[in-house]
């Protein structure tokens, strides 16, 4: 599905709900970044955009065999309502569709929407109701990727002093972030306990890229490097080098408990400024 209106244009999937580009009318580049090396492939999670992990995030706790971030983002979702808004933008509401499939990994009784702004902004709301007769934990994450000039020369401010958990091969040290985060090898974290806003700093585009969220206390940050994007396969050519994962997440110590017959939403906010640092 496509979206081009006054302020913006971006392309959507219907499996996963996926937003796969996003791009502000006032830049000359993508914000979201989707690789040139994707496989569109029916219950594969496509390289790039936002996918949504759901109902955890990473390997599941208790069965490594159920899928890596969940089934939300491989799973075929249906538009339930579009609305062009006041002021130019253009919302798109779109379901989960259930299904024995997921049932069977998911036995819990809940509706996940999302809703969705293509504007000046990108907004996005992930909401999940807790249908069911008692408590259910999800852990989740809009697991977005952000289009940059080089992995090397950008920084990410918001994060100073935040706990972490380094997975860098699977070593799962916990580490204090010490002034922004740089990238000069694989990085895979999973920073705890922090709602803060994110900013993505650019040189090379000359462009800061906004990360503000609520109802999410987990950012991750990932960039797989040469090594790992080559064995994935789907980044393409030193695509990695053009990308930076900053997810806005409820993983690893902040999985969310979901009250019977109550509401959960994680919501996103992504916009940009000019850079004249
Ligand atoms: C990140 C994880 O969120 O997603 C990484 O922290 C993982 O460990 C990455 O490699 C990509 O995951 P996937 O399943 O989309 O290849």
């Amino acid at each position: 599905m496509e979206v081009i209106n006054a302020h913006a244009s971006a392309t959507l999937a219907l499996q996963g709900g996926h937003i796969m580009s996003w791009q502000p009318k006032s830049e000359t580049e993508p914000v979201v970044w989707l690789s040139r090396a994707a496989n569109f492939t029916p219950g594969k999670s496509i390289r790039g955009g936002v996918p949504v992990c759901w109902p955890w995030f990473g390997t599941h706790a208790t069965d490594p065999k159920r899928p890596t971030h969940g089934f939300a983002r491989t799973v075929p979702w249906e538009v339930t309502a579009t609305r062009a808004l006041d002021n130019g933008a253009t919302e798109i509401a779109l379901t989960l569709v259930e299904t024995d499939q997921t049932r069977t990994m998911w036995p819990h009784r809940t509706k996940l929407s999302i809703t969705i702004t293509v504007g000046p902004r990108l907004k996005i709301a992930l909401a999940t109701d807790n249908l069911g007769n008692e408590d259910a934990v999800i852990g989740e994450a809009l697991h977005a990727y952000f289009h940059i000039g080089d992995i090397a020369d950008i920084r990410i401010g918001g994060l100073e002093g935040c706990d972490y958990l380094d997975k860098v091969g699977g070593g799962n040290v916990h580490r204090r972030q010490d002034g922004p985060v740089v990238f000069s090898a694989e990085t895979d974290r999973i920073y705890s306990n922090t709602d803060a806003e994110c900013v993505i700093e650019d040189p090379r585009l000359k462009r800061r890229i906004h990360v503000a969220k609520s109802g999410s206390y987990s950012t991750v940050v990932w960039n797989p490097w040469t090594e790992k994007a080559n064995k994935m396969g789907d980044f393409g050519p030193d695509g990695w080098r053009g990308m930076v994962c900053v997810e806005s997440a409820n993983a690893a110590e902040n999985v969310v408990t979901i009250r019977k017959g109550s509401r959960h939403t994680l919501a996103v906010e992504y916009w940009t400024e000019k850079y004249s640092g």
